[in-house]
């Protein structure tokens, strides 16, 4: 045998790329965004980006009840808990966790794990809440957030829409 084959060397090639691509997504797992893939993250109209009104304006920590802005916020998580435990205040736009760490809103069930730990490991192995896509292909997960309130987190049963229309039936339903 002169030459060698070329598929012996596609099997080392295979676990080259595969070492450097596990390798690149643990060293990703806490500088990169996106560990798990999420819809945007659910803000009302118009309230993000929060420092087009928060940059420059003075951080008020005093607990109170919010009359300028922001009041339909009343705090019913964590007794005791304020606006701070979460947001950042140096920079309305992210949040941070109680290590100091900064953490973007896509990225917001980080913030949750922290206290509810069991909840989150569920979470992330497609237990808890809801996570879509194949077995072997990319995930798509749902962020706390879109279940649940960060301010008053309890579960509220949603309103159940009516089903979908198929297009052959509304295609009927013309006159
Ligand atoms: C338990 C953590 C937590 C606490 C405490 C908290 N927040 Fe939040 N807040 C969040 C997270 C997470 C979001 C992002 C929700 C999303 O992704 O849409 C958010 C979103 C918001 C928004 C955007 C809401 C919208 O309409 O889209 C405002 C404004 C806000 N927080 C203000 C406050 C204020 C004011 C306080 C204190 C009274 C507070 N938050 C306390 C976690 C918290
Ligand atoms: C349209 C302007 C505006 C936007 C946009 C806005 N805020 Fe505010 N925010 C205010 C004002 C004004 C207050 C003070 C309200 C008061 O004292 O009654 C405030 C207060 C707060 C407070 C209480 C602490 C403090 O420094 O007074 C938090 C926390 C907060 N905002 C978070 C957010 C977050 C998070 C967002 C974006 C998701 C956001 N805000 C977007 C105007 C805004
Ligand atoms: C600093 C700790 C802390 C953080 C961060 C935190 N929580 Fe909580 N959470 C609590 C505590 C304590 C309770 C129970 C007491 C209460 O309900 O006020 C609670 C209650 C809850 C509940 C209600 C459980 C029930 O009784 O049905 C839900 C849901 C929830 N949190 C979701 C979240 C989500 C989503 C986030 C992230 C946006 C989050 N929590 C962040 C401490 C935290
Ligand atoms: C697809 C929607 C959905 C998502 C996403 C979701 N949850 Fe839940 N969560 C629920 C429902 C539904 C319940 C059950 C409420 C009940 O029993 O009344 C619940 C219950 C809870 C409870 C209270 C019961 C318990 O098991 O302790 C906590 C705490 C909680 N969720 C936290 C979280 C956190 C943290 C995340 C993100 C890591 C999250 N949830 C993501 C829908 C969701």
């Amino acid at each position: 045998m002169k030459t060698s084959n070329p598929g012996l060397w596609l099997l080392p090639g295979l676990l080259l790329a595969a070492v450097a691509f596990c390798g690149s997504t643990w060293a990703a797992d806490d500088a990169m965004p996106g560990k798990f893939s999420v819809p945007p993250p659910p803000f009302s109209e118009g309230i993000y980006p929060c420092s087009q009104c928060h940059q420059g304006m003075p951080v008020n920590r005093t607990q109170r009840k919010l009359e300028q802005m922001h009041d339909d916020i009343v705090l019913k998580h964590m007794p005791d808990g304020w606006c701070f435990n979460c947001h950042n205040p140096d920079n309305r736009d992210t949040l941070r966790l109680a290590s100091g760490r900064i953490v973007k809103f896509e990225e917001s069930y980080q913030l949750c794990g922290q206290c509810h730990g069991p909840v989150f490991r569920d979470w992330k192995v497609g237990l808890h809440g809801k996570r879509t896509g194949m077995w072997n292909g990319e995930k798509q997960y749902l962020l706390c957030v879109h279940c649940h309130s960060p301010h008053d987190p309890v579960f509220k049963a949603l309103k159940p829409l009516p089903p979908p229309v198929k297009p052959s039936d509304s295609v009927r339903m013309r006159p």
